[in-house]
């Protein structure tokens, strides 16, 4: 994918980052998913129905009075016709891939899992609607996040040409130029770990988590009723001055092993925490390595204008309009 971004030699290309990660995120969750068996057509109305479904669903639980003016409107409607094609579509491939013959060697992919899986008790497997759900969270989940926290780390990285530097010095260092790393190399590269991790503590593609008091419960003397909906606010956790120095600075460093001072413990909760921790998040961290490497072997990155991005904060944290960035050949 990366190589239909190219810039003739000499010349700038100027592009939507935002857009470009968006397909790469996607492409990857749903070959990880499906294996080859969608055409690229298929996963791009997936794709776009998910976002349309996630931008207006998110407005009527955030923006909860507009919702009889959705109604009127037939908006609601519409939405719940796209979800309705989207489960559609979903059930299509299960079944397809039910009807293959038990004796073809099973495709090696999430789905093949999930009809695989069996619940320890009954050895029943999933019934149809339970992977229709789990495919759609894996597909929705594993999106969006992978998309944002890519489309940031470009920009950041064109903003900081310095950090790009060394994420290219210590590749080099490591012998791994001219090609992409192997899954097994990715540990011998810390530093682009840190800088992702940095990326991250700056823009959460999760900048805030939903919860509901199960019991009356209390915080520091603050009564909290059952019942209560609250948030957790990633995004001000992560660039809290008492947490973090210089909080609004991109310094990947603050993440070697061996920093001063520390990192607090519960200060970086970008896949969250306790039972409901990410479970995509190892296969996150190493896309997101994967196309930061390749990436930065093929382009040079700088932003196209001096204005610090805004941020649209849906349910992930996404730039706010298209993320234009200029892009020469490496
Ligand atoms: C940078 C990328 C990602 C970020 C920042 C991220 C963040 C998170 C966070 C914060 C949660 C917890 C939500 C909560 O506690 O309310 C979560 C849950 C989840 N994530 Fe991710 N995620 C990422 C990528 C992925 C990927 C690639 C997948 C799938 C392969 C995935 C699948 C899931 C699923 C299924 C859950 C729900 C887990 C549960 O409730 O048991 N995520 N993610």
């Amino acid at each position: 994918m990366l190589s239909r971004v190219q810039a003739a030699p000499g010349r700038r290309l100027r592009v939507d980052i935002h857009e470009e990660m968006t397909k790469v995120a996607f492409n990857i969750i749903a070959r990880a998913t499906f294996g080859t068996s969608m055409t690229e057509p298929e996963r791009n109305r997936l794709s776009d129905i998910l976002t349309r479904i996630q931008a207006f669903y998110v407005r009527t639980v955030r923006q909860p009075y507009l919702r009889p003016w959705f109604t009127a409107t037939g908006t609601f409607g519409r939405h719940d016709a796209f979800s309705r094609e989207l489960r559609e579509l979903i059930r299509g491939y299960i079944r397809q891939r039910q009807a293959v013959s038990p004796t073809a060697a099973p495709p090696d992919d999430l789905l093949q899992m999930l009809l695989d899986a069996r619940y320890e008790d009954s050895q029943e497997p999933m019934s149809e609607n339970q992977l229709l759900d789990e495919v759609n969270i894996l597909l929705l989940a594993g999106h969006e996040t992978s998309a944002n926290a890519l489309s940031w780390l470009f920009y950041l990285l064109a903003a900081h040409p310095e950090v790009a530097t060394k994420v290219r010095q210590e590749r080099a260092t490591a012998g791994l130029t001219g090609r992409a790393p192997e899954f097994s190399e990715l540990p011998q590269l810390p530093y682009s770990q840190q800088v992702i991790q940095e990326t991250m503590r700056l823009y959460p593609p999760a900048w805030i988590l939903d919860r509901v008091a199960l019991e009356d419960d209390e915080f520091q003397g603050l009564p909290i009723p059952k019942g209560t909906l609250f948030s957790i606010y990633l995004h001000g956790l992560h660039r809290h001055p008492g947490l973090w120095p210089e909080p609004d600075a991109f310094r990947p460093e603050r993440f070697a092993p061996d920093a001063q001072p520390p990192i607090p413990a519960y200060a970086y909760l970008p896949f969250g925490g306790g039972p409901r921790l990410c479970v995509g998040s190892h296969f996150a961290l190493t896309e997101i390595q994967l196309v930061l490497l390749e990436g930065l072997r093929r382009f040079n990155l700088a932003p196209a204008s001096a204005a610090l991005p805004g941020t649209d904060p849906l349910i992930t944290l996404r730039p706010k309009g298209p993320l234009w960035l200029d892009i020469t050949t490496a």
